[in-house]
């Protein structure tokens, strides 16, 4: 499979290096649709930093935490062969472009000393690692797919803890610029919700290419009018939708086929509903055939249907916005399908319904 080059990005480029220009304020929640290109954004500004930022990049995807240790597990990154000093002296001192960790780099007896204490000492130490870096670096802390965190029982409150300490990093000592990726709409409307953070984070999305940059990215790599023609039909700005396209022999055919997969997965999530509950059935249906002439939605509230067929990957919410549309433009040609059988069958069924009580010949 060819390696694609990273394509534009250049407004959300600009309003990071904004971010980052100035003193750590707020966290930053970058926040989009399911593979509109978070990560690869992120990954991308965090090799092309000056040398006086530092960055550590944490990812939970993947990772399974069920409880306390398994996290720290997770937020740290043992360095055996070094003592504590020597790895400060590494990340102050290294005169190449901004470092980029993958965890943060600890040694091991520092670990067994956090595992011997409670949460509250982590957050106590990191505040003290990030203090002393803060003194030749600015530290740029990312975590992706922070949602996982989100089930992890440790106790009640430990999502505030968490996030009570990514204030006090950037709006209290301003130290450290935090960013929080999550494709996770439920969780983000949670977040936007939540009064302890109102103030004190900003948000970012980013979402599918739009049209333009679309035409730009697919004439880069070749496609005549027609195939741009059939990939913006199937696949929209779908970055990851598109790559599939750029690597496939047969445009057409391959997004019939990425098409007839996902409308096969969504037709399966909605009327399994129908044997389970037939009320939430007939009121997911109600929501999907909103999106039969429209794009996207406004929405108050999230109700419960609605948040179903978010929790399924099948719509996404922007709290922000307060808009709801499907993740996908594939997810949207596949809800239209869906609706339009399902109103074929209805009319079938009262037609045969008339035929059987007379009132149709
Ligand atoms: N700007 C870009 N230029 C070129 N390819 C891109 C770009 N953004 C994303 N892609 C392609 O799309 C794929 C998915 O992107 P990425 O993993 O960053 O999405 P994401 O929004 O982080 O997804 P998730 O919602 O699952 O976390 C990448 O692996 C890459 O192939
Ligand atoms: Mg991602």
């Amino acid at each position: 499979m060819k390696r694609i080059e990273f394509h534009n990005r250049e407004e959300e480029i600009k309003e990071i290096q904004d971010i980052l220009s100035v003193e750590p304020m707020l966290i930053t929640f970058v926040y989009g649709p399911i593979n509109s290109g978070k990560t690869e954004l992120i990954d991308h500004l965090a090799k092309q930093l000056p040398k006086d930022y530092v960055v550590f990049y944490i990812n939970f995807r993947g990772k399974f935490i069920s409880d306390y240790s398994d996290f720290i597990r997770v937020l740290f990154k043992v360095e055996r062969e070094k003592d504590y000093k020597e790895i400060l002296k590494t990340i102050s001192e290294t005169p190449v472009e901004a470092l980029r960790f993958k965890g943060i780099p600890v040694t091991k007896s520092m670990i067994d000393a956090v595992f011997k204490k409670s949460y509250e000492d982590v957050f106590e130490f990191f505040e003290g690692y990030f203090t002393k870096l803060s003194e030749s670096r600015i530290p740029v802390l990312i975590v992706d797919e922070l949602q996982v965190i989100k089930d992890i029982k440790i106790d009640e409150l430990w999502i505030y803890k968490l996030f009570n300490f990514f204030i006090r990093l950037t709006k209290e000592l301003r130290l450290c610029h935090v960013f929080a990726i999550t494709s996770d709409s439920l969780f983000i409307e949670k977040v936007h919700s939540d009064a302890m953070l109102h103030g004190r984070c900003r948000y970012l999305l980013v979402d599918d290419f739009n049209q333009e940059v679309t035409m730009n990215f697919l004439e880069k790599h070749g496609f005549g009018k027609e195939e741009k023609g059939i990939s913006w039909h199937y696949c929209g700005g779908k970055p990851l939708c598109l790559v599939e396209l750029v690597n496939s022999q047969s445009k057409e055919g391959k997004a019939e086929e990425m098409f007839k997969i996902r409308k096969g997965q969504i037709e399966e999530i909605v009327y399994s509903l129908k044997e389970k509950n037939k009320k939430t059935f007939a009121a997911v249906l109600d929501v999907l055939s909103e999106f039969e002439d429209r794009d996207k939605i406004g929405y108050k509230y999230l109700r419960e249907e609605t948040r179903f067929l978010v929790e399924k990957n099948i719509l996404f919410a922007d709290p922000v916005n307060k808009e709801l549309r499907a993740q996908s433009m594939l997810d949207l040609l596949a809800i239209r399908d869906v609706i339009s059988r399902q109103k074929s069958r209805l009319f079938l069924l009262k037609i045969r319904r008339g035929i059987r009580s007379g009132h149709v010949r």
